[in-house]
């Protein structure tokens, strides 16, 4: 114990005298940060050491920083898309008052596709006329895959909750220079919270960005399903088609349902004020108790916990994250809490979920019908059982990356990396992880614990 005390500290006298040296200190920095991350030193003790030391180098003058961006792919159909409109709505601040993101500027026209590998987040002018480099790839997966080469030297991560890049502990460790972490969306799951707390990493989101839009997507899919649509869809679409009693067999109208969702953050409450109208019952539990106005204003009843409320239900929609505790929630065993044709619909995450469990219930009629755009892994696999199960109603991770929601996280992100750049704290909400403990709305809705386990395997599994 003592001598590896001093060989840290005589470490942090090295790193401290050479980071006078600012033309030296590219090379000094891989190889110092290479050795503390090895198998040699790989210890807490020694781990701390290197996050000092990152983080001294946040605050000199050393400018010249990576940002390393994984986004989807490009349309098969080209890039730039032909529009259906002109631009979006503009959208000054969030339900509960919350301001829309507020970078200094933008170098993007609202509207344009940014999500995907050529639009970039329209971070290039932005990061390139600072002096930083930014380097784009839609290859996440995979040993060797491009993400994984570029991590050796890149300051900052950012992905996409739709496409992410799993940031797995042994993926933090091929990254000695990361500072942090930034979701473009809400919903860091993707990152291995645990090892970004033991390496000092901070973890960002743009919290709000899009949950309204996700909000819209379950209210969709409830009356998609419950109203059967898609299959009502597909009949007319065949020649001819008019089979009305085939459409309507499994056809109900939502009012007067009870409808709870799991969890009532800015989704959740989003949802179950959109409901409201329909005239349902409306039923919500949460860690964190809304305030009784609101419970009034909506009729809303409370559950302490869920697994007594998805008994009653006829409709239950997941809006919580996936943490250490919410993994699985449904499973083998919960699953038999739901009443026998309920539905379930999750725009959360795929993990929340057991899937085989979830084929299973369709397939038996436990449940009428299961909706949400979220997967485990993501891109699922080509036989995944999701795709092919009956009673659905899947789309690909898109609820929270609608053109209208893009424009947010893209203006979000530069927001955050504007911060990170000026040594300002960025927004309290958009913290999940800061100076190695959840933090923000990290510390409000997520509990400590790691949720990538299995993405190694996932992401090795893929074919190139
Ligand atoms: N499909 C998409 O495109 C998409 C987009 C945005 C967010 N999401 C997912 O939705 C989640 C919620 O987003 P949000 O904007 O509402 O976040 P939020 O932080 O406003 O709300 C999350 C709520 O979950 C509650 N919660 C956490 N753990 C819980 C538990 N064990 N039991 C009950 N409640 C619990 C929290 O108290 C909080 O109120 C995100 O974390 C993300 O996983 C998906």
């Amino acid at each position: 114990m003592r001598t590896e005390f001093r060989i840290e500290q005589a470490f942090l006298i090295f790193l401290l005298v050479a980071k006078s040296n600012i033309d030296t200190i590219d090379s000094i920095i891989r190889l110092i940060m290479t050795l503390m991350t090895s198998h040699v030193f790989a210890n807490t003790q020694m781990q701390k050491v290197a996050s000092v030391f990152r983080r001294s180098f946040q605050s000199s003058t050393y400018v010249n920083e990576k940002v390393l961006a994984v986004l989807y792919p490009d349309p098969l159909t080209g890039f730039p898309p032909k529009y259906a409109r002109e631009g979006i709505p503009a959208i000054k601040r969030y339900p509960d008052g919350m301001l829309t993101p507020t970078p200094k500027a933008i170098d993007f026209k609202p509207g344009e596709l940014l999500g995907c590998f050529s639009g970039e987040l329209g971070l290039r002018k932005f990061l390139e006329d600072q002096g930083h480099q930014l380097v784009v790839t839609a290859d996440k997966d995979g040993e060797g895959c491009e993400f994984e080469k570029h991590l050796e030297d890149a300051h900052y991560v950012i992905s996409q909750p739709f496409y992410p890049a799993y940031l797995t502990r042994r993926r933090m460790e091929m990254a000695p220079r990361l500072k942090a972490a930034i979701t473009a969306g809400v919903g860091s799951d993707h990152v291995d919270l645990s090892a970004a707390m033991d390496r000092n990493i901070d973890v960002a989101e743009v919290t709000y960005c899009n949950s309204i839009s996700v909000s819209e997507h379950v209210v969709m899919m409830i009356l998609g399903l419950v109203r059967n649509y898609i299959p009502s869809y597909k009949w007319i679409t065949k020649e001819g088609g008019w089979n009305i009693a085939d459409c309507v067999q499994r056809a109900y109208d939502v009012e007067g349902m009870k409808v709870g969702t799991v969890a009532a953050g800015r989704i959740g409450l989003a949802v179950l004020k959109r409901l409201h109208p329909f005239d349902c019952e409306l039923h919500y539990c949460d860690r964190h108790r809304l305030p009784k106005d609101v419970e009034d204003k909506y009729n809303l009843t409370y559950w302490k916990d869920w697994k007594d409320m998805v008994k009653e239900m006829d409709v239950v929609t997941l809006n919580c994250p996936l943490h250490s505790e919410t993994e699985h929630m449904i499973n083998a065993s919960t699953i038999n809490l739901f009443q026998k044709g309920a539905y379930l619909i999750n725009t959360a995450r795929g993990k929340l979920c057991d899937r085989d469990v979830i084929a299973k219930a369709l397939r038996e009629r436990k449940l009428a019908g299961y909706a949400g755009d979220v997967w485990f892994p993501q891109p699922p696999m080509e036989d995944h059982p999701w795709r092919t199960m009956p009673f659905h109603g899947m789309t690909p991770h898109t609820s929270g990356t609608s053109l209208s929601a893009q424009a947010r996280y893209s203006a979000g992100v530069r927001e955050i990396l504007e911060c990170y750049f000026d040594h300002e704290e960025i927004r309290e909400p958009y913290q999940i992880v800061t100076n190695g403990k959840l933090a923000g709305a990290g510390a409000h809705s997520y509990s400590e614990g790691n949720a990538t386990s299995g993405s190694e395997e996932a992401i090795g599994k893929v074919d190139k």
